[in-house]
């Protein structure tokens, strides 16, 4: 396996940083984000067995349950998950909203369509969890330079990633410090054409007031609300 897979967030930074030093990768005269898309395009070249894949989805926020489940979904989540990939693939969508009552199957399609991404050799996704980076985003303002220093780099790789999957958004009330910190990392994507997944529990008019009018209209210019209207697969629990 490659040791890309078991380096963590930091190790991941110090790689970036001290790009410009070193020789064979050639970045001398390149800023902070052209360093990060050229490693970025780099490692998406590489050739990768589908059991590193699902690692590096692993290493990408992915649960291990999503992950390891990447090959073995079924039925009409499974359609989906193919219609929504190649579409992100061949660059016709860079944006979609997927939502469904819980259990459907909505992160597992974000997995599906990573792993898929990642075998079209473009590039690992990255999932976050909105609410968990809104937090993290909050106590920064008052954080130490570390802090500081961490939510910048994990903003830097949302606004880079070849996939962004912003999961469970709908655990956030929408206001407007929430709603300008997405729509600026959105907008950003949206100008770069990089596909951005967004999933959430909220019918679509629900889900236009949390995510602001802004991220709405780019949505819809894109075609891309998907319901997931079919059962839960955890069953009778739900
Ligand atoms: N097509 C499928 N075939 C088999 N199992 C699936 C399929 N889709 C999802 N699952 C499994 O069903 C369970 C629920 O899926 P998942 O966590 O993706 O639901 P969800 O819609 O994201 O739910 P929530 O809204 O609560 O986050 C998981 O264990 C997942 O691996
Ligand atoms: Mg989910």
């Amino acid at each position: 396996m490659n040791d890309f897979l078991a380096m963590s967030e930091e190790q991941w930074q110090v790689l970036i940083d001290s790009a410009p030093e070193c020789p064979d990768l050639g970045h001398s005269d390149m800023k902070a984000d052209e360093i990060r898309e050229d490693i970025s395009r780099r490692l998406a070249t590489k050739e990768y067995s589908d059991d590193e894949i699902k690692a590096l989805l692993m290493a990408e926020g992915f649960d291990k349950l999503h992950a390891t489940k990447v090959d073995q979904m079924t039925g009409r989540c499974l359609k989906f998950a193919e219609r929504l990939s190649d579409r992100f693939i061949s660059g016709e969508k860079t944006m979609a909203y997927l939502w469904g009552i819980r259990g459907t199957g909505k992160t597992q399609i974000a997995a599906r369509v990573g792993f898929r991404m990642r075998k079209a050799s473009q590039g690992v996704g990255r999932r976050v969890l909105v609410s968990e980076y809104l937090k993290l985003l909050k106590a920064s303002y008052n954080g130490n330079m570390e802090q500081k220093q961490t939510i910048r780099n994990l903003t830097l790789r949302m606004e880079n990633a070849p996939l962004l999957v912003l999961d469970e958004f709908t655990e956030i009330r929408g206001n407007e410090f929430e709603q300008e910190e997405l729509t600026r990392i959105v907008d950003k994507r949206y100008g770069k054409m990089v596909p951005t997944l967004i999933i959430g529990n909220d019918k679509p008019e629900d889900a236009m007031n949390i995510l602001g009018p802004s991220i709405w209209s780019r949505l819809q210019e894109n075609g891309g609300l998907i319901e997931c209207d079919w059962e839960s697969y955890r069953g009778a629990g739900k």
